[in-house]
């Protein structure tokens, strides 16, 4: 099979589970609003005050059936970023084509639900049937956070605002890939950036605006600061 005609089916093939994932998380809300509808509200107005308040659940709804809907569809399809890997862009091998639908899916549920749900155990549900290991108390306020099934974060894990952590990145046109793994307590502070292969210690602290280089080893309890980290 040529590269144009894998490439052709893994945006068709992604758009078709998209359009099917997207058809089904509304539908409940549709329903819920269409329960709305048949109330015999009276007078009008007031039945167009009760239709608009109804918007803000029926998103809720749609955006948590979209989260779970999402992240089962990848488990059952098996779409996810292969670990340790090194994919030439211009190859189109089916295992970075099953890495784009992966993160065509995790984007997707960025636009519509994470700005709601960031920072809060409604997205730590998602990441985690998403396929990521992580540990109680785990808060992830941030939206650059990527390929959920390299990461393994433990107990008590909180990632700051507009940090970066992700299992994959791309040199010269080769997407490269690593699983990250921070230990109990971990704290990434905001707008840092993680690189992959990374592994943090139990309490290790990664300070503000800091970039952890790929495959550095922090240790236990220590505190990392600086571009690149250094440990003060
Ligand atoms: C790294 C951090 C944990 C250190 O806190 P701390 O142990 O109380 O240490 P201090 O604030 O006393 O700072 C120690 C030194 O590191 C420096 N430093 C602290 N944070 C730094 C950062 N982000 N970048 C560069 N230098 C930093 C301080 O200037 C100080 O330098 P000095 O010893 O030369 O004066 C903290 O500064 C930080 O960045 N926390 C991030 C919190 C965060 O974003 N949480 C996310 C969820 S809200």
């Amino acid at each position: 099979m040529s590269a144009t005609t894998r490439l052709t089916w893994c945006l068709v093939s992604a758009f078709v589970v998209e359009s099917l994932i997207f058809g089904i998380s509304v539908l409940p809300a549709v329903l819920f609003w269409d329960w709305h509808m048949g109330w015999n509200v009276q007078p009008a107005w007031l039945r167009v005050v009760v239709l608009s308040m109804a918007f803000i659940p029926a998103y809720l709804i749609f955006t948590i059936a979209l989260m779970t809907l999402s992240a089962l569809s990848m488990r059952v399809l098996g779409w996810r970023t292969p670990k340790n890997a090194e994919l030439p862009i211009r190859e189109l091998s089916w295992p970075l084509l099953d890495w784009v639908r992966y993160m065509i899916s995790i984007q997707l549920v960025k636009i519509f639900a994470g700005s709601l749900f960031r920072s809060t155990p409604v997205w730590t549900f998602y990441l985690r049937l998403n396929g990521a290991k992580l540990g109680r108390r785990v808060f992830v306020n941030s939206l650059g956070v990527t390929d959920h099934n390299l990461l393994d974060l433990g107990d008590d894990v909180v990632i700051g605002g507009d940090a970066h952590l992700s299992g994959h990145t791309v040199e010269h046109g080769v997407v490269k890939t690593a699983g990250v793994k921070l230990g109990r307590g971990v704290t990434v502070g905001v707008g840092s950036v993680v690189g992959i292969g990374v592994t943090a210690g139990d309490t290790c602290q990664i300070g503000a605006l800091s970039l952890v280089p790929k495959g550095a080893v922090l240790d236990s309890g220590g505190t990392y600061v600086g571009i690149p980290v250094q440990k003060r």
